[in-house]
């Protein structure tokens, strides 16, 4: 398989520095009038640039020594070094299984033998995850390797072969605020900040994570909220937007949400009407700990909630305005099961003639072997992103980078920020489509129709 790709077309120019690419963006504008709508086709030339040198890439993670700060630390080494350890199902090796980047395919176009696919990563020039060097913060004071092994994710084999790469890493002291983290939290805060200039007027709503995401702001890096806290207050979003510094969240999208966007989007697009809509979920890391906290849970069970609703405002033959399936989350903390989180899902749809369609789900999965191979693609789009820039062609003259709300980034986010006003999109393939179209768009390619025309005549 080839590794890289090179357009032949005259709308795209590669220079030592950029790849530039004229590109026409077709869009659809509608109006009503007089009970008609009235559908105008419109389109506008853009030019995208794209600089091609992949930098070195430095990660900061707050939270380092939890499961997944120490589980994709871990990941990323055995990958670099290539390891392999044995398991009672056989030999195992190191690898990116779950990252939309590494480890899936985009089809590129018609070669002498069909379809060709490529990987996602080889589209544009991106840093590869063996080269993320990590560092972060932890109130727990634990070195990676013992936070490696209080996690309980990776196999003992693999354990005992990153110990010695791991020992050294020790998370730098952090903000710790009580109110903001569930009390049962309390005993691992040993490696803890006191009394500094951020802290000096001790205001009581301000959150260790949004100092965190300022601080990041004021040093021009991006900041991605990957927790389900309300990190980004209105503020920040200021501050970033005048400091032209990208942001992107809120909560991984690893499991059972990814699972329900997919679903939901699937019932609604087949014209079946869902009524109501139940999610278990047990489970027994730290993160489950303090999830069986009130306060911590309400944030977890927000951003859990809203990824239907852009689906179900779209079809108004099935729901009226302010109508919404039932929607129930339960978490439960249940030490036993570990990191192999459990998620129980119940779908309850209306078929046609008063019928019904129920579908249940049961899911075992690592919970901190889903989000770390989430958390390497968002970095590296969220670098790649910082790498392009673009202008339609007639109205504006200079390059502009993206907006630093970093929406392109949704398919990874359980409750996706966008830039105020911007339409919310929850489904997931959508959002695939969308990193996708725009990363074909950076090469003058038209996004994929799936028309297949050529086979579809005599
Ligand atoms: P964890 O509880 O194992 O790790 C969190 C770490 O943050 C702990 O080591 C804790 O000591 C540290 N911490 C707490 N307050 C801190 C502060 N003020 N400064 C620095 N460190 C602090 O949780 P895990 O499993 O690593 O998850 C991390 C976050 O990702 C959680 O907010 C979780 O809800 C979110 N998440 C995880 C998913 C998954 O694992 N599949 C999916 C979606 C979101």
């Amino acid at each position: 398989m080839a590794e890289t790709i090179k357009v032949n077309s005259p709308n795209v120019v590669y220079t030592p520095e950029y790849i530039e690419a004229k590109y026409t963006y077709h869009t659809t504008q509608v109006a009503c009038d007089s009970g008609c709508y009235v559908v105008t086709p419109r389109s506008t030339e853009f030019v995208f640039r794209t600089e091609r040198r992949v930098p070195r890439l430095g990660v900061m993670l707050v939270g380092w020594g939890g499961n997944n700060g120490s589980t994709v630390t871990a990941s990323v080494i055995a990958n670099y070094l290539g390891l392999t350890w044995p398991t009672k199902e056989g030999m195992k090796e190191a690898n990116y299984l779950g990252s939309l980047m590494q480890s899936s395919v985009v089809s590129l176009g018609t070669g002498e033998e069909g379809d060709v696919y490529v990987p996602f990563r080889n589209l544009l020039p991106m840093v590869h995850p063996n080269d993320i060097v990590f560092d972060g913060w932890d109130i727990s004071s634990m070195d990676l390797a013992s936070a490696m092994e209080r996690a309980c994710v990776l196999d003992w084999g693999l354990q005992q072969q990153l110990k010695p790469h791991m020992a050294a890493m020790r998370p730098r002291p952090s903000i710790y605020r009580p109110d903001f983290i569930a009390a049962n939290q309390f005993d691992r805060a040993d490696n803890v900040l006191t009394g500094t200039a951020a802290q000096q007027h001790d205001e009581k709503e301000i959150s260790p994570s949004t100092l965190f995401a300022v601080a990041s702001i004021l040093e021009g890096c991006p900041y991605i909220n990957g927790s389900p806290q309300n990190t980004f207050v209105p503020g920040l979003v200021e501050l970033a937007i005048r400091h032209d510094v990208p942001l992107a969240g809120d909560d991984f999208k690893s499991g059972q949400t990814k699972l329900k966007s997919v679903l939901v989007d699937y019932l609604i697009s087949a014209g079946l009407k869902p009524v109501s809509i139940v999610s278990y979920n047990h489970l027994g890391n730290n993160d489950g700990k303090n999830l069986s906290s009130t306060k911590q849970f309400n944030s977890k069970e927000i951003s859990k909630s809203s990824v239907v609703n852009d689906m179900v405002s779209s079809n108004r033959i099935m729901f009226r305005p302010g109508e919404h399936p039932d929607h129930c989350i339960v978490i439960k903390y249940v030490p036993y099961v570990g990191d192999s989180k459990r998620a129980m899902d119940e779908y309850t749809s209306e078929i046609m003639m008063g019928g019904h369609n129920t579908i249940v789900i049961h899911n075992t999965c690592e919970d901190s072997l889903l989000a770390s191979p989430l958390i390497l693609d968002l970095v590296i789009l969220a670098e790649l992103c910082t790498r392009i820039k673009l202008r339609a062609i007639g109205t504006n003259e200079e390059f502009e980078p993206f907006h630093p709300v970093l929406s392109i980034l949704a398919y990874l986010c359980k409750a996706p920020m966008v830039p105020q006003g911007a339409p919310v999109v929850n489904a997931l393939f959508s959002q695939r489509a969308c990193i996708e179209n725009i990363m074909k768009a950076c090469l003058g390619l038209q996004p994929q129709n799936n028309m297949q025309l050529e086979h579809k005549m005599l």
